[in-house]
C-alpha cells in the first residue's frame, strides 16, 4: 500500500502535535530544537500532513534536502528495490555497484577534472573529511574559513563555522590553527577588495600561507544568510590557492543538486574547486554525503583512512541515483530558475507594501532570501519580526525557514518539483502572514 494513502493512525490524546511536543520535551534533550509543533505523518511532493490531519506548504524543503520533492516516486522506488536486495554490508567491507556507479556519476558532474569520490554519511563528516584530506595531501595544519559560514556541529566544522550564536556559544574549545576571514557582503559595507585584503593580512599576521592546507567557503552562504559570493571572488581565491599550493574547498551541501539553477553553484562562477562537499540535496533525505575532488589530492589519504560504518550507505546511494535521474529528467535546474522568478516577484510586491520593513532580496535560482530590517535600513535587523512570521506560518499551513548571522533573513527553499499552484498558494499565505505580523509589531 502507498503510504499516501494509508489511513491515518486512530488520534489519540497523546498523537496531537501539542501532546508529542510535550512529550518531546520530556524525552529529548533541549539542543535538539524544532521549528514548531508540526508532528509529520505524511508528505508527498510539497506538501505535508501532521498528525491531526493539518496539510502544510513546505517552503523549506527539509533545509534544502528534499530537492525531488518528498517521497517523489523515483526515489521511493530505487530505494525499494534496494532494501528488497540488501541494506548494509559496510562499504569498506564488502563494497556494492551502487556505491561505484554513484562516485562514477558524481566525478562525472562534478566540474572537477579527473575527480576522485568518498563517501561519508552526513555534511559535517563531509567536511571533516575535506579538510582531512588536505591536510595529508599538503602536510599543512591550517584552515582558512570565512565570517557566517556555516560547516556543521562536529568539533572541527564548529570551529570553522562563523556564527557564535546558535551555533558555538558554550561549546568551545575548538580545535586549532583555524583561522576567519570576512566574507564580502557590499550590502553590509564588506567589499572584495576589503575581504582580500583581510586574508592578506591574515596571511601577516596568523598564518604563513605556506603552512594553510585549505580554504573553505560556500558559494553562496545558507545559514549565513543566503549572500552568494560576489563575481571574481571565487576566481581572486583560486589564483591564491595556486599560488600558495592551498587546497580549495567549495562547501555544495546546502547549494547543491540544482538548487541554484545549475547541478553546483560553483558552476556560475566557472570556477574549479579541489575539493567539493555534497550532502542534503544528493539523496533527497536519504543520509549520504560525498567529497569529491582532483585524484591527486584525495587520493593522498592512506587506505583505510576515510570512511565510517555507514558510510556511502546502498539505500543512500541508490536514493542518489534516482534523484540524479530525476533532476535530469525533469530539468529541475531550469525549473529552480523559474521557480526563482516567480518568488522573487512575489518578494518584490511585500516590498512594494512594506518599503520600510522589506530589505535586501537575494536570490540564485529556488535559493532565495529576503532580509527583514527597521526604518528600510540594513543596520536595523529585525529578527523580531522574522521570529513572528515564521511562528504564526505553519498555523496558516506553511513551513518557512529562516537563518542569517543577525536571526533577520527568510529563507525559501522549496521542493524544486512544486506545481505552480502550490507555489502561489504558499506565497499567497506567505504575504497574509507577513501583513498580520508586520502590523502586529
Ligand atoms: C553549507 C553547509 N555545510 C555543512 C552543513 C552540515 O551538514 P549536516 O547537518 O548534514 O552535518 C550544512 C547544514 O546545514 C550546510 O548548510
Amino acid at each position: 500500500m502507498n503510504i499516501n494513502t494509508m489511513p491515518r493512525p486512530a488520534d489519540t490524546a497523546s498523537q496531537t502535535n501539542a501532546a508529542l511536543q510535550a512529550r518531546k520535551e520530556a524525552a529529548m534533550a533541549k539542543g535538539l530544537g524544532n521549528l514548531a509543533p508540526v508532528y509529520v505523518e505524511r508528505a508527498s511532493g510539497a506538501e505535508l500532513w501532521d498528525v491531526e490531519g493539518n496539510r502544510y506548504i513546505d517552503f523549506g524543503s527539509g533545509i534544502a534536502v528534499v530537492n525531488t520533492g518528498h517521497c517523489h516516486p523515483r526515489v521511493v522506488a530505487a530505494v525499494r528495490e534496494q532494501l528488497e536486495r540488501f541494506h548494509h554490508t559496510c562499504l569498506m567491507v564488502s563494497p556494492y555497484p551502487v556505491a561505484v556507479e554513484l562516485a562514477e556519476r558524481l566525478n562525472a558532474i562534478a566540474p572537477i577534472t579527473d575527480a576522485r569520490t568518498i563517501f561519508v554519511s552526513t555534511g559535517a563528516e563531509a567536511i571533516e573529511n575535506a579538510i582531512k584530506i588536505a591536510r595529508a595531501h599538503t602536510g599543512r595544519p591550517g584552515v582558512i574559513a570565512f565570517s557566517g559560514g556555516f560547516h556543521g556541529r562536529t568539533n572541527l566544522t564548529m570551529g570553522l563555522t562563523g556564527k557564535v550564536a546558535g551555533y558555538k556559544a558554550g561549546f568551545g574549545p575548538f580545535p586549532g590553527e583555524i583561522y576567519h576571514a570576512p566574507f564580502p557582503i557590499a550590502y553590509h559595507g564588506v567589499s572584495m577588495a576589503d575581504s582580500l585584503k583581510a586574508l592578506e593580512m591574515l596571511f601577516k599576521v596568523d598564518i604563513e600561507p605556506s603552512r594553510v592546507a585549505a580554504i573553505v567557503i560556500e558559494p553562496i552562504q545558507g545559514e549565513g544568510g543566503f549572500y552568494p559570493v560576489p563575481e571574481g571572488f571565487l576566481a581572486a581565491l583560486r589564483k591564491i590557492c595556486d599560488v600558495h599550493g592551498i587546497v580549495l574547498v567549495c562547501d555544495e551541501i546546502q547549494t547543491g543538486f540544482a538548487r541554484t539553477g545549475r547541478m553546483f553553484a560553483v558552476e556560475h562562477d566557472g570556477v574549479e574547486p579541489d575539493i567539493m562537499t555534497m550532502a542534503k540535496g544528493l539523496a533527497g533525505g536519504f543520509p549520504i554525503a560525498a567529497v569529491t575532488g582532483k585524484a591527486e589530492i584525495m587520493n593522498a589519504a592512506g587506505a583505510g583512512g576515510l570512511g565510517g560504518t555507514y558510510a556511502g550507505s546502498p539505500l543512500g546511494c541508490a536514493a542518489a541515483l534516482a534523484v540524479l535521474d530525476v533532476i535530469e529528467e525533469e530539468n529541475l535546474a531550469e525549473r529552480a530558475v523559474t521557480i526563482g522568478e516567480t518568488i522573487t516577484a512575489a518578494l518584490q510586491k511585500l516590498r512594494q507594501a512594506h518599503p520600510d520593513r522589506v530589505g535586501e532580496i537575494r536570490s540564485k535560482g529556488a535559493m532565495i532570501a529576503v532580509g527583514l530590517v527597521k526604518n528600510g535600513d540594513p543596520d536595523q535587523p529585525d529578527p523580531g519580526l522574522v521570529k513572528a512570521i515564521v511562528a504564526e506560518a505553519p498555523k496558516h499551513g506553511l513551513i518557512l525557514l529562516s537563518c542569517g548571522i543577525r536571526g533577520n533573513v527568510i529563507r525559501i527553499l522549496v521542493p524544486l518539483t512544486i506545481e505552480e499552484a502550490i507555489l502561489e498558494e504558499g506565497l499567497g499565505v506567505l504575504a497574509k502572514v507577513f501583513d498580520k505580523a508586520a502590523s502586529a509589531g
